[in-house]
């Protein structure tokens, strides 16, 4: 855990209880660049800011809870990563983690690529004018249908997940008269979250084909012998919210070493390797995530370094980040309905949406930070848990934040980094209509997924 146990200075009770917070800020108002997006900032009166717009004004017109994109960070981040990687490689964004026309739109302008890994994800991004040779497709149980409308069109790449996929893109490709580039993916043994990365027998799960036991090596044999198949590399994709480089230094080794013996045995040097997304943000002050220059020169380094080391020309290098794009870009907008103190424990802050709009801390106890944003104010901090209005007790989205104590129903608090799976994750449970995604730019506000209505929910109930 990131946050210590130690909580110190002024709060409404004597008592505080256990919880993942560490004292509270020295000034509540302070929006912290780290966890907010780059044009996010105060007005003169208190009032917080995005894209040159009031979030108040935002809050009327586009009421809440509503998920804020800030497309000149977006686009920066996208630079950023283009940038970093250089001409040399390929930075393929990871739509699981947001996906929208506009989003695709900004990601072609910008010069990304794109991973989707399900058949309306690549059908959105082609009716968003993606073209196909730019975008790979993932999954590990993609559809015959899936896969037939992936080689049609023509994407850049597979990502052939099991043995059976080998054969199936295979024989998919045959039957159109095409050979369909693909890249297998593989599992190195190796799982990373956050500050930790453990080398051991991360094989037992769904994706990938196992390096261990030589089962990767197989696949390659099989692939290779298939005539509806160019193999162009190999994937790695080790886990999420990675901040330790060493889980990827580990993979890129190990899969380094298959291109060694692929060659050995066929004489083939396969040209690319992916080595996946999974790279960390900050969700709160205490995160310390690394920059796309630094992770670029780190990622380099060593796969220059393991390639000399087994006499193989360096691949192309691609990566995969959702999270890292996309995350810090937005914030969901809440409006604070019920306020309850409990003594001696914390005060229960409801908000209008909730874990059908942000399942990640129900789900993986994940921390977020959370700000009065509507106005500023000179309460002491008190300790709060942010919850949500649905029947559930670990409807939770922010665990432990302090708040000003003089909070009142109808300000508007805001979540910062909630631009990655929170939208793509989110839920109808309790009938909760899912929340629009807002664009702001340079003063203009433009929806860009709309907010579900109760006759959208009520026309899919046809009984
Ligand atoms: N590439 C592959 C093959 C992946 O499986 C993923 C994520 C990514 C790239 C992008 O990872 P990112 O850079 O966004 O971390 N729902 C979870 C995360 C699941 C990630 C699944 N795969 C969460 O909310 O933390």
């Amino acid at each position: 855990m990131s946050r210590s146990a130690h909580p110190a200075g002024p709060r409404h009770a004597d008592v505080l209880p256990e919880g993942h917070y560490s004292a509270p800020p020295a000034d509540l108002n302070v929006l912290d660049p780290k966890v907010w997006s780059q044009t996010v900032g105060r007005n003169a009166d208190g009032v917080a800011h995005v894209g040159g717009l009031d979030v108040a004004a935002l809050a009327e017109e586009f009421g809440t809870p509503a998920y804020f994109l800030d497309e000149s960070d977006f686009r920066a981040r996208c630079r950023a990563w283009a940038e970093a990687f250089g001409k040399d490689a390929d930075v393929f964004y990871a739509g699981k983690a947001f996906l929208s026309r506009a989003v695709v739109r900004w990601l072609h302008e910008e010069g990304l690529n794109l991973d989707v890994c399900s058949g309306i994800e690549l059908a959105t991004a082609l009716s968003a004018g993606m073209p196909a040779e730019r975008i790979a497709f993932h999954g590990n149980n993609k559809s015959e249908e899936e896969i037939r409308r992936a080689v049609e069109v023509g994407v850049g790449r597979i990502v052939l997940d099991s043995f059976q996929e080998i054969v199936r893109v295979a024989h998919i490709a045959q039957s159109l008269g095409k050979r369909q580039r693909v890249q297998i993916r593989v599992t190195v043994g190796v799982e990373a979250h956050t500050h930790e990365f453990i080398a051991t027998a991360h094989e037992d799960q769904k994706f990938g084909i196992a390096l261990a036991g030589g089962q990767a090596a197989e696949a390659v044999r099989r692939a290779l012998k298939l005539d509806g198949l160019e193999l162009i590399g190999i994937h790695s994709h080790i886990g999420s919210q990675i901040f330790d480089m060493a889980g990827f230094e580990v993979s890129a080794r190990r899969v380094v070493q298959l291109l060694a013996d692929v060659r050995d045995e066929h004489g083939v040097e396969l040209p690319e390797i992916d080595l996946g997304g999974g790279l960390g943000i900050a969700y709160t002050s205490d995160d310390d995530p690394r920059e796309p220059h630094e992770i670029a020169k780190a990622l380099n380094e060593i796969v220059t370094r393991e390639c000399e080391a087994a006499g193989l020309r360096t691949p192309r290098i691609s990566v995969e980040p959702g999270r890292a794009i996309v995350g810090p870009s937005a914030f969901t907008l809440y409006e604070v309905g019920t306020i309850k103190p409990l003594e001696g424990l914390r005060t229960y802050v409801s908000v209008d949406g909730g874990m059908s709009d942000n399942i990640r801390t129900a789900l993986y106890d994940a921390e977020y930070s959370v700000a009065l944003v509507s106005r500023t104010s000179d309460a002491e901090p008190m300790l709060v848990r942010v919850v949500g209005k649905h029947c559930e007790s670990g409807d939770i989205v922010v665990r432990d934040a302090f708040l000003p104590a003089d909070l009142a129903p109808g300000d508007l608090i805001a979540v910062p980094a909630t631009g990655a799976y929170c939208r793509s994750m989110a839920s109808n449970y309790n009938h909760a209509l899912r929340p629009p995604v807002v664009a702001v730019r340079d003063g203009e506000a433009r929806v860009i997924v709309r907010r579900e209505t109760e006759e959208d929910l009520l026309r899919l109930d046809v009984g």
